[in-house]
């Protein structure tokens, strides 16, 4: 993993930004994989202000999100159809029928699953996949003790998530139980991995992941096995790594290194 450390969100959230443009000037029809959450909402709204200037095209592009809630209509106002669509998609020129996001009401949700995976393969497979990181170490919705391989499926959510994520319900009752997940093995074959973590709270969960064992326990720590995965971070989210100075001391070296 690649690990760069930005002073402030938006610093790290306009990098990020840059290189969904990068995979995009080089490939127009790329697919990207999206996220929800308040991480990445800084890189959207970089995304939507280069595309108001005439600068991203989207217009061939495809998506696939990471999860979705299970029992919210998509006009829920927490349902994760609903923050893409506010957050970013109306803002910017993805065809309707190239944005993918995993139904939370499906009627058949193993039928489902087995779709959105063989959906991802038809489209040629994922060139760029953005994750945030959750205070328990989980990318996507895929919780400790989720298999590293797991794919696409309906998954019971952990206490800490259901905690975290009460603040955006009018009430902690109302967070769902169960969320559809892309599965750690599904994003494990993401072309490229961007992981995105701000705020003192992530720091824990990043060190584990990033430092750490590889471990269910903490399965963005999988993404050590990606040959193409960088860790986007602000300072607060950077502060329990111990290997910080090494980080940098690359990334000051790195202009400097034999071009292969
Ligand atoms: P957050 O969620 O961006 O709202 O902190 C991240 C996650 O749980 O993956």
């Amino acid at each position: 993993m690649e690990v760069f450390v930005y002073k402030q969100y938006e610093e790290m959230s306009k990098t990020a930004a840059e290189e969904v443009a990068d995979v995009l000037n080089a490939k127009p029809n790329a697919v990207l994989g999206m996220a929800t959450g308040s991480t990445p909402l800084g890189v959207y709204l970089e995304l939507v202000r280069m595309h108001q200037r005439g600068e991203i095209d989207f217009s061939h592009v495809t998506t696939f999100n990471l999860d979705e809630y299970v029992g919210l209509p998509i006009t829920h106002a927490q349902s994760y159809h609903r923050f893409m669509h506010e957050n970013f998609f109306r803002h910017v020129n993805i065809p309707p029928q190239n944005i993918h996001i995993p139904s939370g009401t499906t009627t058949n949700y193993r039928a489902f699953c087995d779709w959105y995976e063989r959906r991802i393969v038809d489209c040629g497979g994922i060139d760029l996949q953005i994750v945030g990181i959750g205070s328990d170490g989980h990318i996507a919705f895929n919780e400790p003790g989720s298999s590293l391989r797991s794919r696409t499926r309906l998954k019971t959510l952990a206490k800490q998530t259901i905690d975290d994520n009460a603040r955006f319900f009018d009430r902690p009752e109302d967070v769902p139980i169960y969320a559809i997940t892309m599965g750690v093995g599904t994003i494990m074959e993401a072309r490229q991995i961007l992981m995105l973590a701000n705020g003192v709270k992530k720091a824990d969960a990043v060190a584990a992941a990033v430092e750490g064992p590889v471990t269910a326990m903490i399965t963005a720590s999988a993404l050590q096995m990606h040959p193409n995965t960088k860790a986007f971070l602000d300072e607060a989210a950077a502060s329990k790594l111990k290997m910080r100075e090494y980080y940098d001391w690359i990334q000051f070296h790195k202009p400097g290194a034999p071009r292969v």
